[in-house]
């Protein structure tokens, strides 16, 4: 058994020990994972975010988007050499394990709970914010206290918890007929985007420009405490792009990982990155980014405000069906660390049992689904998706490093995608990250590191003893 400072290492490829029973399905090809990481990466983040991000930046919102794509196109690079190397479950949580040893291990693993799970709860209430607009352009009201947790004065964000919840029980009916369905639903997401481009560009006003960056470019706290500058919204649209690495945690489920992953990653990338900077643009250069600011809908916003009446209902309704695909593949992509940490033994290893009917994690996936409908049905959008980002942050920040790591210590890998300029391209994608992690609202960082310390205490009184790994046992037969 390799040791490293920070513990055990996990074998790379070590999926070739396992137990037909605790080996996934290869189900997946490379339309599944781009509908995936499109599924994954269009959502709140573009259709709710860009309001706060408004918000935060002024009209220089198209700059924050800039930035945190730049950065995302980094990871997703190095992302794309480590998912086709180390073609296992677990995205940055496997790398670390193999590369850094496993209490690093953990530390991304717990941070990836807030990247998927808590992410999911920040859409399941954009999701919800759209539906209480559209049901309100209908003539429909619903009482008050079942729309918002008691942050904003109600009691519970009912239509938050319930779409969580009926995705989970999507999830567990089955990956392969959830993924086709998701597909589906990215070809809606995708048309609304078009439709809304179309509607707001012509709009355009160069007077909603100026002043194009009120609140600088820097993060700095403004006299009511609120985290304004570019890289404030910056660090919090970087929402919008993530996701695409949920196609890496799917790698062991891919028919052709090399092939697969690859375009998988990268051509889900490079679609989103051209998307939101057209609607983003075409939104601000619609409206005055003081009315979008905090807007629970800000596209339909804009639509109604020009007068088109219709297509607001439309585009809510199709948020409406399709934001469910991003719960859906964050959901799945979450389900299958918690599997994987299970495997390993640092999870109760009832959870990384596959249920023979579905093969899918069932138990596990259940559990997911509760804990991220407690989460969306009490805490506000704004906080979720920062705290979601500091997490996805500290995973992109160790993707950086082992891609680097790897490419020193084991130069003989055979890597099937190469990262070009691996060295700048890592040391790009650590700077930019810690860079946004900075720039995150104080709160969020403190709410970051006590999540954190929760996991280390987890960690030393439970997981590390039982670890597979460290009692030199190959991760099988459990
Ligand atoms: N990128 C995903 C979204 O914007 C998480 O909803």
């Amino acid at each position: 058994m390799a040791l490293s400072f920070w513990g055990p290492l996990k074998p790379i490829h070590a999926e070739d020990t396992l137990a037909e029973h605790h080996r996934l399905r290869k189900s997946l090809s490379w339309p599944h994972l781009i509908a995936l990481g499109v599924g994954a990466i269009v959502g709140t983040g573009i259709y709710t975010l860009t309001g706060v991000g408004a918000d935060r930046a002024g009209p220089a919102v198209i700059l924050a988007f800039l930035v945190a794509g730049l950065v995302c196109a980094c990871a997703a690079l190095a992302y794309a050499e480590l998912a086709t190397l180390i073609p296992t479950s677990g995205s940055a949580y496997t790398y670390t394990y193999s590369v850094a040893g496993e209490t690093l291990a953990w530390i991304i693993g717990w941070s990836l709970i807030l990247e998927y799970s808590v992410a999911c709860s920040a859409v399941a209430v954009g999701w919800a914010g759209y539906l209480v607009g559209w049901l309100q352009s209908i003539g429909v009201f619903l009482p008050a206290a079942l729309l918002a947790g008691p942050h904003a004065g109600g009691v519970i964000n009912l239509p938050a918890v319930l779409v969580a919840l009926a995705v989970c029980g999507m999830l567990i009916a089955g990956t392969r007929e959830s993924a086709t369905l998701n597909i589906v639903l990215v070809a809606i997401k995708l048309t609304a985007l078009a439709v809304f481009v179309v509607l707001a560009l012509p709009a355009f006003s160069g007077a909603n420009f100026t002043p194009f960056m009120p609140y600088g470019f820097g993060s700095t706290v403004d006299a009511e405490g609120t985290t304004r500058g570019v890289m404030a919204a910056a660090a919090i649209v970087f929402f919008a792009f993530y996701g695409f690495d949920a196609v890496a945690t799917s790698a062991e489920e891919a028919k052709n990982p090399g092939r697969d992953l690859t375009i998988g990653i990268i051509g889900s990338m490079a679609v989103c990155t051209l998307i939101y900077m057209l609607v983003a643009l075409a939104a601000v250069g619609a409206l005055d980014y003081r009315l979008l600011a905090d807007s629970p809908e800000p596209l339909a916003l804009v639509l109604r405000t020009l007068d088109q009446p219709f297509a607001a209902w439309a585009v809510a309704l199709a948020a409406l069906i399709a934001l469910p695909s991003v719960i859906l593949v964050m959901m799945y992509g979450q389900s299958r660390i918690f599997f994987v940490m299970a495997r390993d033994g640092l999870l109760p290893r009832a959870f990384a049992r596959v249920s023979p009917r579905s093969g899918t994690p069932t138990l596990m996936t259940a559990v997911t689904g509760v804990a991220v409908a407690a989460v969306a049905g009490f805490f506000p959008l704004n906080e979720i998706a920062e705290l979601a980002n500091a997490g996805t942050l500290a995973a992109f920040i160790a993707v950086g490093a082992c891609v680097m790591a790897l490419r020193r210590t084991r130069p003989d890998l055979p890597r099937v995608f190469r990262c070009p300029a691996p060295y700048v391209v890592g040391t790009l994608t650590i700077i930019g990250c810690l860079y946004l992690l900075w720039s995150l609202p104080m709160g969020t960082l403190i709410r970051f590191v006590v999540w954190n310390a929760i996991g280390l205490a987890v960690y030393f009184a439970y997981s590390r003893s039982r670890s597979l790994a460290a009692q030199n046992h190959p991760v099988t037969g459990i």
